[in-house]
């Protein structure tokens, strides 16, 4: 596949299966837009959760119908967004590669909204030891996880990476993520941005604003790192760079 495009492995594009879009055509409207926007491929991320349980045959069944749609642009990839509950971390790992991002070792995960970030380290853990890297998506979402926290800390320490949003970076999150999104990113702390779109407008996949404002906070070349380069790894199933 072609790198002239955004890559983006954080997406809620298939119809049916969480709060994502509600059917067919609400999907096909998310495509054209991430297709607009210039994003080159996709992976599919619906929730694997305690309020969205995953079933990945299902999911691969409907994002086959999107991959329809889409005919190619956008390219289309499955994975999922698991929650760091201990029922799912056990479904996880019964067979981790049905819940990896394109089947990679890369795998993204979000805390459960009133967790606190106290086990982030032992999670961290928990995946390196059978050779997978996680990925947490949007650390500047959290309020309990400022981008000093020790739970923050302990997890990249641990081999952990970080995923922010593309719109905490226009303010679309709010002050507090979006201040907590360029903090992370003048530690150098982020791997990768992401759309997190759950639609075509309201919570949408254009990254086009996110990128400018990253380029010109940082460089051009971090921006493509983030935006492009480093999910192009995740997708590939290669090391970063
Ligand atoms: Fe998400």
């Amino acid at each position: 596949m072609g790198v002239t495009g955004f890559v983006d492995i954080h997406c809620h594009l298939i119809a049916g299966i969480d709060d994502g879009p509600k059917d067919d055509q609400q999907t096909r409207a998310l495509i054209d837009a991430a297709r607009s926007a210039g994003i080159a491929a996709i992976v599919a991320t619906p929730h694997c959760s305690l309020r969205y349980g995953l079933d990945s045959d299902d999911r691969d069944a409907r994002l086959a119908a999107a991959e329809s749609m889409a005919a190619d642009t956008p390219l289309l990839f499955a994975g999922c967004e698991l929650e760091l509950s201990e029922e799912r971390l056990q479904q996880f790992f019964e067979d981790p590669r049905r819940y990896t991002l394109n089947g990679s070792r890369y795998v993204l995960v979000e805390l459960p909204h009133n967790a606190g970030g106290a086990s982030l380290d032992r999670a961290a853990r928990l995946f390196r030891e059978r050779g997978l890297t996680p990925i947490l998506a949007h650390p500047e979402r959290y309020p309990f996880l400022p981008p000093d926290s020790p739970s923050l800390l302990a997890w990249i320490d641990n081999g952990g990476l970080l995923q922010a949003t593309a719109a905490s970076f226009t303010g679309r999150m709010g002050r507090r993520a979006k201040a907590a999104a360029f903090d992370l990113l003048a530690r150098d702390a982020l791997h990768f941005v992401a759309s997190d779109a759950h639609d075509a407008v309201k919570r949408g996949p254009d990254m086009r604003e996110a990128f400018a404002n990253v380029a010109a906070a940082g460089d051009v070349h971090l921006a493509g790192l983030l935006f492009t380069h480093n999910p192009l790894a995740v997708v590939r199933d290669e090391l970063l760079a």
